[in-house]
């Protein structure tokens, strides 16, 4: 038996910094991986497909039905998933699932790592067959880890990942070094669907109004914030992170859940600036301050389940 008739392949968890929303009208958006992370193992053997045990469940194992689906050409294979992402938390899990996913399924089919470009384009097909609509934000963050630009022309002074093409639209993900910082992340409670939550934008930036002024903001917003990153200009970065929730409020995408924890976090020390991050109607919002323990103890004030995360976690991995 070769070692590739076994493999194990994790991909972390991420965050959007800047430009949610914005991204999906031809803004950029900036995403930092996490430090923790999905990790699938996938064994060949005789008979069916099992996922952790159970038999291959379109609802409950979609992700990896989707992936199952393009990536694997049949026979019987035993998966396990393990998740050290906090759950149902908005963190890009399931990007990090189909990442891990697509990796080992193209590791078992060729006896070997595949190329994280490959894996980044194929895991945002996987999700878009089961979400419909997505951007390959996620995944592309997810595969390369640390920090991901991504920007439908390339950015002068970032290095160059991959270029991702589909229907009339291009993505290019560049590189961008995670600052050494940690971030507090809550989660809302409350379950936003990405899909409703783009719809919503979508109709209001076709009413007209001060929708599109707001989008076209967030994304000089995330050019500036990127150049501030990379100064080390904490300050800056917090003070664009509430501009950037100012806007996406203005969008109507906030919800008074959000609002109270986004405020509660404000108030705590150390606070340098906070946002609701991804697409927003529930979900989860971010923290930057200098005092985490502060900000992750306001936010369970107000009964939010709050993390401390360290950014800046390496990309895929694949191991035979
Ligand atoms: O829900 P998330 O964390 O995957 O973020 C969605 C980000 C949006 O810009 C709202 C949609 C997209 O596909 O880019």
């Amino acid at each position: 038996m070769s070692n590739w008739d076994r493999v194990r392949a994790s991909a972390p968890g991420k965050f959007i910094l800047f430009g949610e929303h914005a991204v999906v009208y031809g803004e950029p958006s900036l995403s930092l991986a996490l430090d923790r992370r999905v990790t699938v193992s996938a064994q060949r053997r005789g008979g069916a497909i099992s996922v952790n045990g159970a038999t291959l469940n379109s609802y409950r194992h979609a992700y990896i039905e989707a992936a199952l689906k393009s990536h694997w050409s049949g026979g019987g294979l035993r998966i396990r998933t393990r998740s050290r992402l906090p759950s149902a938390s908005g963190l890009g899990s399931s990007a990090a699932l189909s990442v891990a996913t697509v990796a080992a399924l193209m590791a078992l089919e060729s006896g070997a790592p595949p190329k994280p470009s490959r894996v980044a384009k194929a895991a945002f097909e996987a999700e878009l067959r089961v979400q419909g609509a997505a951007s390959p934000n996620d995944t592309t963050a997810s595969t390369h880890g640390q920090g991901v630009f991504l920007a439908p022309e390339p950015e002068a002074g970032l290095p160059r990942l991959w270029k991702i093409q589909r229907n009339q639209r291009t993505w290019i993900a560049h590189h961008v070094d995670a600052p050494p910082v940690s971030f507090v992340v809550a989660h809302s409670g409350q379950r936003g669907r990405t899909a409703d939550q783009v719809a919503l934008v979508k109709k209001r930036v076709d009413a007209g109004g001060d929708a599109l002024k707001s989008i076209r903001r967030i994304g000089q917003i995330t050019r500036e914030g990127r150049k501030a990153l990379q100064q080390n200009d904490l300050q800056r970065v917090g003070r664009l992170m509430d501009e950037n929730h100012e806007h996406l409020a203005r969008l109507g995408v906030e919800t008074d859940r959000l609002a109270a924890l986004v405020q509660a976090s404000r108030k705590a020390p150390g606070t340098l600036g906070a946002k609701l991050t991804g697409a927003g109607g529930g979900g989860s919002m971010i923290v930057l301050t200098t005092s985490p323990p502060e900000a992750k103890r306001a936010l369970e004030r107000v009964q939010a389940p709050a993390w401390i995360i360290n950014v800046g976690g390496g990309g895929l991995e694949v191991e035979g």
